[in-house]
């Protein structure tokens, strides 16, 4: 962060805000699997609690945390932008949504099982589409 700012020519407190507020900054080294836990909310009210439980248990780390084989790194970030399929999580760069704890569980093994899961809704809603299904634009 020094060398960017003197890169840059500014103070380099104005380094240290963007790297400390965006959470797609990392200030340490991070898992292969970086798990971002989305609490805002939405997200909050739909279970994300149980998510970071079912994380908890399926990797044996908290928030902030790094698994000791350095394959997970479980962090809290802020709205993802997903809130119409919450809870969800972002797995390196790919949307996990609509969990529950045993699908979050479920998508951790198939990580750890080096096949990963299929990203976008786990419920097998259309994208963002409500749960029932399309209400509008039903035909083409
Ligand atoms: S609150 Fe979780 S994606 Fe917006």
């Amino acid at each position: 962060m020094e060398y960017v700012a003197a890169l840059l020519d500014m103070a380099s407190i104005r380094v240290y805000e963007v790297a400390t507020f965006y959470t797609m900054l990392n200030l340490e080294p991070v898992g292969r699997y970086h798990v971002q836990l989305c609490r805002t909310t939405p997200c909050w009210l739909r279970g994300s609690d149980a998510l970071r439980d079912a994380c908890r248990d399926e990797l044996g780390i908290g928030l902030g945390e790094t698994t000791e084989d350095g394959h997970f790194t479980l962090t809290e970030v802020e709205c993802l932008g997903a809130c119409v399929n919450a809870p969800m999580v972002q797995i390196n760069d790919h949307f996990y949504e609509d969990l529950d704890p045993a699908r979050m569980k479920d998508i951790l093994r198939a990580f750890k099982a080096g096949d990963p899961s299929t990203p976008g809704p786990q419920t097998g809603r259309q994208t963002s589409a409500p749960a029932s299904g399309p209400t509008t634009l039903t035909e083409l």
